[in-house]
Parts: structure tokens; C-alpha cells; sequence
């Protein structure tokens, strides 16, 4: 087999067959086929698409390329939880210490921060000594002690995905959909759990930025998890404004401690329960879901969630102590406040834009090298429906020098945008089960 000749079929639109995605699938991980011409099939496919055979054949490829978890030795139903990426997302910093003090184990693997979006580890990463290349062994240790363990794609897990996630990264080949479900589930399917909650985003920030499109790819990641066998529930959630308040690592980490305690924005407490209660009634723990949001409220109530992620933090090299000391946590050394031209009401605060804004200031990367800043950011002051006044605060940057600032602040102004009347917009878009 020849690369070329695949590449050239793809771009024909032709369907790969089982046997062409597999074996370029394991020719590009061991390093036969260079990333050029994978980059070029990752354009292909980008414009010719793949069907469904297609993809759960590069999903199941790539799941193989390396280890797949057993899981089988830690007691009870390991439910896992992945968000498809978006602007403000802390979603599993404060979901899997919740659901976890309910004595579910949640055996999660996490990403780091792609183009616009945020990740999981970056964030986690704001703990000093906190580290997420774990054994396969304290992995498993971790969750069966502490019922919560989060580890990074590191070591072999879906090598496949990790090499093709960040070429795509940098070869603007992220958001299609056949290449997003099967890099997600890929990992999902590899990491071992029994069940899988997913959050897929819509709107500006997200991947998906068409609600069609986003329940399309919820329904071919559920019908790839159900099919492999894994109990598979997608929830479609907003992401047409970033999620809470904070965009920016440490501000998100900030955040996540105060919505552990009871402190959280609205928006991002709606997404936070709607997923937790699915992941409640996967692991066993509620039948209904309000069952399962009483549960979890308590568990934010009674500190019980708070402790599980200091537990968590300690679980995994961090200093747990900042938890309970948040004003501890990376701090940028320049403020700047983003003020109204206008007078209304804030109709939309485009995801996207913010994001952009929070990589201008270091906050992501935008090459695969590219070294973070965890300490930038913004912190936004008014939300979508809120009323503002000319010269009231939008939003407040967090930078490394009033240079970086001054260039994220046009994209913060021109994120917002400022109408006559408020308009609403449900947080949850569906829940898809069955595909
Ligand atoms: N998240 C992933 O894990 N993969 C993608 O392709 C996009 C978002």
C-alpha cells in the first residue's frame, strides 16, 4: 500500500476501506508515513468526509495503535466524561470530584488545551507538583482509594490520536466531524470505563458551531460507544458564550473552587448538573435525575466535593492546600478593564473571539510546542441578557504586559455585542442515548 494512492482516493471521494485505514493508521504512529502526507489526508477528509464504517474504523485504528485500559480490577461502574472543547470550559474540574464523592469511580483521561478551547490537564497543571503521567497500576490504585483518578494521553494510550490531534492542531483540519467523534471516542474506548458521558458544545465557541451539526456528532459518538459496547449518553450543551466568568487557567481553577463552593456561575452550574446527573445514573447512584441533582447539591453542600478535589490534587503530586487557598494560584502581574461604548443588552458574547483573546495573552497554544501561560486570562463581567451602561467594565484582562494586553482588548470588544432587548438561549440544547 502507498500513501499517495490513499491520499489520492480521499480526495477523489472515495471511501477507505478497513484494511487502507489500519494500515495507515499503524504506519503513521510508528513513524513510516511522515506528517506531511498525513496532513494531506487529514485535508482530504476534511472536504470529502468519511461514512460511518469509515469511522468507526479509524475510531477502533486508533484505539488499538497502543494499550486499552482493564479496568476490570476496580469495583464498581468506572464512568468516564469528555467535553468536545470549548471557551471557559472547567466543566470536569468540578464534575469529577462532585460525582466522585458520591463513591462512583470516575477513571477520566484528559487533553490539554487545543487551538481556542481549554484543557483539562493545562488547568490541573496550575497545582504545583500536580502531574498526570500516571502508571496504568496508580491509576487504578488511585480510584480504587480515592474513587477519582484523572491521567493525561500520555504513556500509550491511543498513540494514533494523540500524534493526528496535534498535526491537526496546527493544520486547521480540527473541526470535522468523522475526525473529532473518532478522536474522542478513541480515547474514551482505550481508557476503559464502563460508561461514557459526553458534552458536546454548540454554537460560536465550539467545534461544532451549527446545533445540527453538533447532534449529528453526538449521535455518531453514541452510536460508537453503544456499539463498542460502553453505555454511551451525549449531552448538547451551549457554548454560543464562554461557560461561567473565567477564561484562562488559573482564573478557571479560581472558579472551579468557588462553584465546589456553592459560589458558581449559573450558566455553568446548569451544564455542571445536567452531566453530572447522567453520569449519577450510569454509575448506579440515581434513577431519576432529580434524584441525582439532590445528590450532587449535597455533595456541594456538605464540602464533601470540595475535599475530594483537594484529595485528588494531593492524589497526584499537588498541594491540595490550594485549594482552601486559592489567592495561592498563578497571578498575572497586569489588569486591564474592557468598558462599554454602548448602552443595551448583551445579545451574544462570541466564544470563539475570547478564546482567541486568552491565546493572544499565552493562555493557549498555538503551535504544538508553544509553552503556556497559566497565570493569564479574563474574567468576564457581563454575561449574556445583562443590561450594561457606556463606560461599564464587559470584562477584565489578566496579562504578562499591558502590550498583550492592549492586543486582546479589540477581540474582547468585538466579542460582545450589544443589542435593545435580551434574548434567552437554554443552556441544554438535548440529550441523545440511543443513536
Ligand atoms: N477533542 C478531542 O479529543 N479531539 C478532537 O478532535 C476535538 C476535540
Amino acid at each position: 500500500m502507498r500513501m499517495y494512492d490513499l491520499i489520492q482516493k480521499k480526495k477523489q471521494g472515495a471511501a477507505l476501506s478497513g484494511d487502507e485505514i489500519s494500515w495507515m493508521v499503524k504506519e503513521y504512529t510508528n513513524g513510516a508515513i511522515p506528517d506531511y502526507q498525513m496532513s494531506a489526508m487529514m485535508m482530504a477528509i476534511c472536504f470529502q468526509g468519511m461514512d460511518e464504517t469509515e469511522t468507526l474504523q479509524l475510531t477502533l485504528s486508533m484505539r488499538d495503535s497502543g494499550d486499552v485500559l482493564d479496568l476490570s480490577s476496580i469495583s464498581g461502574i468506572k464512568v468516564d466524561k469528555h467535553s468536545t472543547g470549548g471557551v471557559g470550559d472547567k466543566t470536569s474540574l468540578v464534575l469529577a470530584p462532585m460525582v466522585a464523592s458520591l463513591g462512583i469511580p470516575v477513571a477520566k483521561m484528559s487533553g490539554r488545551g487545543l487551538g481556542h478551547t481549554g484543557g483539562t490537564i493545562d488547568k490541573l497543571e496550575c497545582f504545583p507538583g500536580f502531574t498526570t503521567s500516571l502508571s496504568e497500576s496508580q491509576f487504578i490504585e488511585n480510584v480504587n482509594r480515592i474513587k477519582l483518578a484523572i491521567m493525561g494521553q500520555t504513556g500509550n494510550l491511543a498513540p494514533a490520536d494523540k500524534k493526528l490531534y496535534a498535526l491537526r492542531d496546527v493544520t486547521a483540519t480540527v473541526n470535522q466531524m468523522s475526525l473529532i467523534a473518532s478522536s474522542i471516542m478513541s480515547k474514551k474506548l482505550a481508557a476503559g470505563s464502563d460508561a461514557i458521558v459526553l458534552d458536546v458544545k454548540t454554537g460560536n465557541g465550539a467545534f461544532m458551531q451549527k446545533e445540527s451539526d453538533a447532534f449529528a456528532l453526538a449521535e455518531e459518538m453514541v452510536r460508537i460507544g453503544n456499539g463498542a459496547g460502553k453505555r454511551t449518553v451525549a449531552v448538547i450543551t451551549d457554548m454560543d458564550q464562554p461557560l461561567g466568568f473565567a477564561v484562562g487557567n488559573s482564573l478557571e481553577v479560581k472558579e472551579a473552587i468557588l462553584s465546589l463552593n456553592g459560589q458558581g456561575p449559573a450558566d455553568f452550574m446548569e451544564v455542571v448538573y445536567a452531566l453530572g446527573a447522567q453520569m449519577a445514573i450510569l454509575g448506579g447512584k440515581a434513577d431519576t435525575q432529580e434524584e441525582a441533582r439532590a445528590l450532587l447539591l449535597d455533595a456541594v453542600k456538605s464540602g464533601a466535593a470540595l475535599k475530594k478535589l483537594a484529595e485528588f490534587v494531593e492524589a497526584q503530586g499537588g498541594d491540595g492546600n490550594y485549594v482552601y487557598h486559592p489567592e495561592l494560584l498563578p497571578a498575572a502581574p497586569h489588569i486591564l478593564e474592557v468598558k462599554s461604548s454602548e448602552e443595551g443588552f448583551i445579545t451574544r458574547i462570541l466564544a470563539e473571539e475570547i478564546g482567541l483573546a486568552s491565546l493572544i495573552l499565552g493562555g493557549g497554544r498555538s503551535t504544538k510546542d508553544s509553552e503556556i501561560d497559566l497565570s493569564v486570562g479574563i474574567l468576564l463581567k457581563k454575561k449574556r441578557g445583562d443590561h450594561v451602561q457606556y463606560g461599564d467594565t464587559l470584562a477584565t484582562i489578566y496579562a504578562s504586559s499591558m502590550d498583550k494586553a492592549l492586543e486582546a482588548y479589540g477581540k474582547i470588544v468585538n466579542a460582545y455585542h450589544i443589542g435593545e432587548t435580551p434574548e434567552k438561549c437554554p443552556m441544554i440544547k438535548g440529550v441523545i442515548k440511543e443513536a
